[in-house]
């Protein structure tokens, strides 16, 4: 917020200036050579620490290029959405029309995305997605001026039947919150559990951010399956572990779920997330050298430990850069800024991975279990998997 009160107090000093006729050509220059970037995610709510995580991941990745793009500074925006689907048009308009910034660099929640979308489509406003996955962003509603850098939402679930299946789970329940997020991941995993020959006992949701797990575990409980999959986020999602353990069930029917599940919140999960299988694109084991030292460097900048939302963070700052640097900072040069931002190869901690033709990663999707407070990479459950960007026209 700091950010943003120092751009306020530089503009109103500007239009003083310019107002009683003082305004020096060199400084309206040395403006408009700066870049405007905003940050629309949510600081507050059951996604706030998802949020933070992204914008770390953004600014560290800015750091490290120099503070900034293709050679122009640059002016930070800020704005909590609260993951509040109903003000996603009014606040995306905010930045835009408001705030006037360059580059749009959110959303979390697939909800608020959806508003988004629809103002950075009139505005043509460069838009980089760093998690929510809603599939409409990069499928019927992709645009030329709008990059993902996270997933869409049914690309980690897409690996999940194959490993539940080969270990024998044959039948299961699949629980989640009732918006896109959920419903789509629940595709993921239907599509390739049911393709696997399992089958799925009952879908069970709730609305999200509910954190009123009791009634759907005790479901569970009667239902006897073989497992349970899942689709949740944030700390609420550390919650449901716990209460899982808590009824019971943690022993006897084995806990599967999108990675999301067990990122940012295995030291609030505790024991409860011991064992857990997920797949996703990332894993803080990863043993590569590039993993390594972004961990290091992240927990010494932040004093927190790095996410898959912190790589999602990181990897739209490198893929801003990355389009930045090839115009020369050169803006205006949108044709050739997106032609390189669509064929970047990102050099990201969790694997190199390619930008599909409808603007989302096409990426490794791995096996892990959670051990010792780690998400411990069993294997690669997909390899160099994009989304079919089905309804996609560029404009
Ligand atoms: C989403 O709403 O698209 C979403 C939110 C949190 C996640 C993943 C997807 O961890």
């Amino acid at each position: 917020m700091t950010t943003r009160r120092v751009v306020l107090v530089r503009s109103a000093a500007v239009v003083g200036a310019a107002s009683t006729g003082l305004l020096l050509p060199q400084i309206a220059r040395a403006q408009s050579s700066r870049i405007r970037v905003g940050f629309m995610l949510p600081y507050t709510g059951a996604y706030a620490p998802l949020g933070v995580a992204i914008e770390n991941g953004v600014r560290m990745a800015l750091n490290e290029k120099g503070g900034k793009l293709g050679g122009r500074e640059i002016d930070w925006f800020k704005l909590d959405d609260e993951s509040e689907p109903s003000k996603g048009v009014e606040n995306a308009s905010r930045l835009v029309q408001r705030d006037k910034v360059d580059v749009l660099i959110g959303t979390v929640h697939s909800g608020v995305q959806m508003g988004i979308q629809k103002v950075v489509r009139e505005a043509g406003v460069l838009n980089i997605i760093p998690n929510a996955g809603v599939h409409a962003a990069t499928r019927a509603l992709c645009a030329p001026n709008v990059f993902r850098t996270s997933f869409t939402n049914s690309q980690p679930t897409l690996a999940l039947g194959k490993p539940m299946m080969d270990k024998g789970l044959k039948r299961a329940a699949w629980i989640t919150w009732k918006y896109a997020a959920g419903d789509e991941a629940f595709e993921g995993f239907r599509d390739s559990y049911t393709k696997a020959g399992g089958t799925i006992v009952k879908e069970l949701g709730l609305p999200f951010p509910n954190v009123e797990f009791q009634a759907l575990l005790t479901e569970i409980a009667s239902l006897k399956p073989d497992a349970v999959a899942c689709f949740f986020a944030g700390p609420p999602a550390a919650k449901f572990m716990r209460d899982y353990a808590a009824a019971g069930l943690k022993d006897k029917i084995q806990l599967w779920g999108s990675g999301f599940l067990t990122e940012g919140v295995l030291d609030a999960a505790g024991p409860a997330a011991e064992g857990v299988m997920t797949t996703m694109h990332y894993s803080d084991s990863l043993d590569t050298p590039r993993n390594r030292q972004f961990r290091l460097d992240y927990a010494k900048t932040f004093r927190l430990q790095p996410d898959v939302y912190a790589v999602q963070g990181y990897d739209s700052g490198l893929l801003l850069a990355l389009g930045m640097a090839a115009v020369k900072g050169d803006f205006a040069n949108r044709q050739a800024l997106y032609k390189a931002m669509e064929t970047a190869a990102i050099d990201s901690p969790r694997g190199k991975w390619t930008m599909s033709k409808s603007h989302n990663p096409i990426q490794d999707i791995y096996l892990r279990r959670v051990e010792n407070k780690e998400n411990k990479v069993i294997g690669i459950a997909a390899k160099a998997l994009a989304d079919s960007g089905a309804g996609c026209k560029m404009a």
